[in-house]
């Protein structure tokens, strides 16, 4: 069993050293309505502080989800969430971009898979790009997820997809289209749900979700978005979203300066505890992306 106030003194130690990392400040106040609609689950939704905070609650019968309203095609998506606390083996707590495509399909996720009571979640990334998924990175956190809100954000640009943890990269996924790698290019809409992954999240699947213990329980709050929206009649040009006028595309986020590696490196020897690019059961050559997304 991991310490938490060890993790927590490591990162400090961590973020000293490498200064602050430079995002700007997108957490705002904003309302649900003005960004974002429910996708499933109507009576599992709560709203408290005039809608700038919503809960999302699972039960035998459902989970709940929600979506933004239009989809996007480059962006700094942020959300600030948090987990079922308590036991939630089994229970999945997401935030991520979708394409509606159904075939060759793109996806970048953010999933939390929750445990038993005093066992720690652990954060599951993935990138799906024309149709390809299979890119499971697991990572534990420096805090508990479930006692407070932290931001979870994913910066999609041209050159790079990177998730942060508040403020903290933890994952950096590159454009290396002119190799044959796969790349997330298609509009994609912002999705949040807590639902049932019983199948598979926890242990494998092999430890399932406690119903004498539900309604389990997620927050989400700031329904800023600092994307580059696409209505349907322009999903054709998502070309302009590639533009410098939008902030996250400029010269500065096209690679993580030296401290931010730094900061995400240290991270990842400490707390990632399964890369899909070293299982060799799974994947005895390893994908294509697997020494271009190399850390150096
Ligand atoms: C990925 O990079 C290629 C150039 O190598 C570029 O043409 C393409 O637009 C980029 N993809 C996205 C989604 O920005």
């Amino acid at each position: 069993m991991y310490s938490h106030q060890q993790l927590m003194m490591d990162l400090v130690v961590v973020l000293l050293l490498c200064g602050v990392l430079l995002l700007p400040s997108t957490a705002k106040d904003v309302p649900f309505d003005d960004n974002y609609r429910i996708t499933y689950g109507n009576d599992h939704v709560a709203f408290f502080n005039q809608g700038t905070q919503l809960q999302l609650s699972m039960d035998v019968h459902s989970g709940a989800g929600f979506g933004s309203k239009v989809n996007y095609g480059s962006g700094f998506f942020d959300m600030r969430i948090k987990v079922p606390n308590k036991d939630s083996a089994g229970v999945v707590t997401t935030f991520y971009l979708s394409s509606n495509s159904q075939y060759a399909h793109d996806e970048v996720d953010f999933e939390f898979l929750g445990n038993k009571e005093g066992k720690p979640y652990a954060l599951q990334t993935n990138v799906f790009a024309r149709g390809v998924g299979g890119r499971e990175e697991r990572t534990l956190l420096w805090f508990d997820p479930t006692a407070d809100f932290h931001s979870y954000q994913i910066l999609w640009n041209p050159y790079h997809i990177v998730f942060y943890v508040d403020n903290i990269p933890i994952r950096i996924y590159k454009n290396n289209t002119a190799s044959g790698v796969g790349y997330p290019s298609q509009p994609m809409q912002i999705l949040a749900s807590l639902w049932d992954g019983d199948g598979w999240a926890t242990d494998g699947g092999k430890t399932k979700t406690d119903w004498s213990q539900a309604p389990f329980i997620a927050s989400y709050q700031d329904f800023n978005v600092d994307g580059c929206p696409l209505t349907d009649n322009q999903n054709m040009d998502i070309q302009r979203c590639q533009s410098p006028n939008y902030w996250w595309n400029q010269r500065k986020f096209w690679k993580l300066d030296s401290n931010q590696m730094k900061a995400m490196e240290a991270v990842r020897n400490k707390y990632m505890n399964y890369d899909y690019c070293s299982d060799r059961n799974r994947y005895p050559v390893p994908p294509l992306e697997c020494s271009s997304n190399t850390y150096e």
